[in-house]
């Protein structure tokens, strides 16, 4: 096995870095990809400049990524309108790359934005993955960043026009979930899902081990952070919805890819349940606390590498 990548987070494009992987290797791809909406410099993904975008202008410099992100798109530009096709293309470049890696009949878990999750759903399927089910992780809370329209209105000295206004906002609903979208590679051309399972040990969902209150689980996740898990990443996941989500479609010791680990929660959930995985983090200092996180998980014993029972491994 060529452990080059194993159970570490490592700091690379993964564009550049997935073609080094072994084919049919990988148990499960689980990713909370970048989004394509500008949330912050790492999920810039167009050649749109005429938009603000991420500036630095004086009243963006310091700023979060989500108050840089300048004025909104209001689709009025080409430019503006190609930020989705660009981002589709992205998807479907490092796509095509994991897809051989990936035993027949394994699932894909990509975490998306609300908006944009479509691209990614239709660069999966342009590559040959099947989508599953399209998964709703609900958060514990969502704030509302909607301007009272009546304020807009005083602002311009719009008294009666306020007063008429009252109670509408600029914006969208509380975002209280994100979409999870669920994918397979196909299996094996005339085998039945059955014999897979006996070739690849993978395919099945481990229901029994996933049981919520007693009953099946349903394909709306509630999932909140643990107190312990702090702020480290615009992005986070809860490390128990990632645990979860490895718990129902992996045994002990397969390998978890993730190419876009932030802050290395899917190397914690891995770790924690005996799982391999495989990192790639472009960002220097979120490569550092991925690798950080990942050694402090708390990992019973440490992950055995993946049995070779079946094609080449690494
Ligand atoms: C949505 S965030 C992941 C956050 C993660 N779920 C967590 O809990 O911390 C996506 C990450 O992908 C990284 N990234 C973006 N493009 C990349 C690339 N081409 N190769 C590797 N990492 C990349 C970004 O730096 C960012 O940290």
């Amino acid at each position: 096995m060529n452990k080059t990548f194993l159970n570490k987070i490592t700091e690379a494009d993964c564009i550049e870095k997935i073609p080094k992987l072994d084919n049919d290797s990988l148990d499960l791809l689980l990713s909370d990809i970048p989004y394509g909406i500008s949330l912050d410099d790492w999920d810039v993904l167009h050649g749109n400049t005429n938009s603000a975008l991420l500036g630095s202008s004086p009243a963006q410099q310091g700023k979060s990524g989500f108050k840089r992100r300048g004025k909104p798109i209001n689709g009025w530009s080409q430019s503006d309108r190609n930020i989705g096709i660009e981002y589709q293309k992205w998807c479907q470049q490092w796509a095509s790359l994991v897809y051989p890696k990936m035993k027949p009949g394994s699932f894909a878990f990509v975490f998306g934005a609300r908006r944009t999750i479509h691209r990614v759903i239709n660069a999966f399927e342009d590559t040959g993955f099947l989508l599953k089910d399209l998964l709703a992780w609900k958060k514990g809370s969502a704030h509302h960043r909607a301007q009272r329209v009546s304020i807009v209105m005083e602002r311009r000295g719009l008294e009666s026009e306020a007063r008429k206004w009252e109670g509408w906002r600029l914006g969208n609903l509380a975002p209280i979930w994100e979409p999870i979208a669920w994918f397979m590679k196909p299996y094996t051309i005339g085998g039945t899902i059955t014999d897979n399972i006996l070739a690849h040990e993978v395919g099945a969902l481990n229901i029994g081990a996933c049981q919520v209150n007693g009953v099946s689980p349903t394909n709306l996740l509630e999932f909140s952070f643990q107190r312990s898990e702090g702020r480290l990443h615009e992005a986070q996941k809860p490390v128990e919805l990632i645990k979860y989500l490895i718990k129902l479609t992996t045994r002990e010791n397969q390998i978890v890819l993730d190419p876009f680990m932030g802050s290395g929660t899917t190397a914690v959930a891995a770790r924690a349940l005996k799982r391999n995985f495989i990192g790639f983090e472009s960002h220097k200092e979120y490569c550092k606390l991925a690798n950080k996180r990942a050694k402090a998980s708390p990992s019973a014993t440490k992950s055995k590498p993946a049995k070779k029972s079946q094609k080449s491994l690494f």
